[in-house]
């Protein structure tokens, strides 16, 4: 699952203890381990050898410019949704014709960025869109791929937020007006509209919604065939799971053993596929460390509280997540042999884990059964890595975290951690005479 391991009563990302980046770092940090995140991409990639897919590492997921280049140098693509995530994919080093741009809101701008760069595969998500870039590609000169995000209006059985192949989303087109769509596309432009792509929710943790919508969309792929219309690439999108709970998600085997007899005929004709995984490559690549700030009884709960809440992980207040929380420094028989909700110790207290912000939806966790933990302790917030950083905000004038990238024995600062001056750099009213109070704070 992943390489944060408690050994001698300390946690550690591969060899690295993280009290040890702690003390070199400060909290709130990310820490991320190099080799869990090859480990899930070379595995997808593994499972799915028969299809030969392009891999298109999920910028959003987790979008540090070390994050992308570990992706890059495995040999993945990205799959991208802005045109400050085409920004972060070229200074990883990315090739731009090995990425793909999604995205229902992409700005003429963004456009005019993604085909001047060379972008391989443009999403496109409504008629409209696609008249757009056609026009925007023919003004440039620049040739172009397209691909039809449809709708499958499939169930995927996640959380509403994150549901996005149902009927009557904001994405993609239904599968009953998508012919209309490829036969209004002017064939003379530019912009070749020759794929089809779906996302269908994120975390799916079966296999059947995947069925399900390749189903759909084979079923597409041939009234389009004939109409005269070929389809030559298929991006399925991402939404693999992870494990916030030790063994909930499928191996990406299981996943493939469904996929890859569906598509394999379709791949010998020649159709190029793309995958698009975030979660399932990074999320238990990171943990979140934090302090325990204060400890204190109200009401009759316990509560522990960080350093950091939903200004760092906003998962558990925004999508009701579950995230396994410990102590890293604990004595071995408080070691869980599985991360749960309950974990079957003895001694353990109920506590809610929260933040230091000023909201009651500020939290890590709810009713959740730990060790002791005392005012100074260290606490990890395990499989923080997806959807972590990406998503953290400085609500409450909270600086942004650390970030810090484990490989073996080393542990590389890759995002310093924001300072109180960078909270407002981009302000344009701060007092001069203020300067000399801001000492103290420095
Ligand atoms: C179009 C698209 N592709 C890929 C992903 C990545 O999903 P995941 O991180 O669950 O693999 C998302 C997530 O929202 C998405 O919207």
């Amino acid at each position: 699952m992943d390489r944060f391991e408690h050994r001698d009563g300390s946690l550690r990302a591969e060899e690295v203890p993280l009290s040890a980046v702690a003390e070199a770092h400060g909290t709130p940090t990310f820490v991320y381990s190099a080799a869990t995140f090859r480990a899930h991409l070379r595995r997808l990639r593994e499972a799915f050898a028969p299809l030969r897919p392009q891999l298109c590492y999920s910028v959003k997921s987790c979008s540090n410019l070390a994050i992308l280049r570990l992706a890059v140098e495995e040999g993945a693509g990205l799959d991208l949704v802005s045109g400050g995530e085409l920004h972060r994919a070229i200074l990883a080093g990315a090739d731009p014709s090995r990425c793909v741009l999604a995205g229902v809101g992409k700005t003429d701008r963004e456009i005019a960025g993604a085909l001047e760069a060379g972008v391989g595969v443009f999403n496109i998500e409504s008629a409209e869109e696609l008249a757009n870039v056609a026009r925007i590609a023919d003004d440039l000169g620049r040739p172009a791929r397209a691909a039809l995000r449809i709708n499958p209006e499939v169930e995927p059985g996640t959380h509403r937020h994150t549901a996005t192949g149902r009927r009557a989303t904001k994405f993609g087109v239904d599968l009953a007006t998508a012919v209309e769509v490829f036969r209004g596309h002017d064939r003379r432009s530019r912009l070749r509209l020759c794929g089809l792509h779906l996302h269908i929710g994120s975390p799916i943790a079966t296999t059947a919604p995947y069925v399900d919508a390749i189903d759909r969309v084979l079923e597409l792929r041939d009234s389009l065939r004939r109409h005269g219309l070929g389809v030559e690439v298929l991006d399925l999108g991402g939404g693999f799971a992870a494990d916030y709970v030790t063994g909930q998600a499928p191996p990406a085997s299981t996943y493939a053993a469904a996929i890859v007899p569906r598509l394999r005929a379709a791949v010998e004709e020649g159709l190029e596929l793309i995958l698009e995984p975030g979660r399932s490559i990074v999320a238990n690549s990171g943990v979140l460390l934090v302090r325990v700030t204060y400890t204190k009884e109200s009401g009759g709960r316990r509560f522990v509280i960080c350093d950091a809440g939903m200004n760092a992980l906003l998962r558990p207040s925004h999508y009701d997540a579950f995230h396994f929380i410990w102590p890293c420094e604990v004595p071995p028989a408080l070691v869980p042999s599985r991360r749960e909700e309950r974990p079957a110790l003895p001694g353990l207290e109920e506590v809610d884990v929260v933040g230091p912000l000023c909201e009651t939806g500020d939290y890590l966790a709810i009713a959740r059964s730990l060790p002791p933990v005392e005012r100074g302790d260290l606490l990890a917030v395990y499989a923080a890595g997806a959807y972590g950083m990406s998503m953290a905000s400085r609500y409450n004038s909270s600086p942004l975290p650390a970030e810090v990238l484990v490989d073996g024995s080393s542990a590389r600062l890759v995002r310093r951690r924001e300072t109180y001056d960078d909270l407002v750099a981009h302000e344009l009213a701060v007092p001069s005479q203020a300067t000399p109070l801001l000492g103290a704070l420095r």
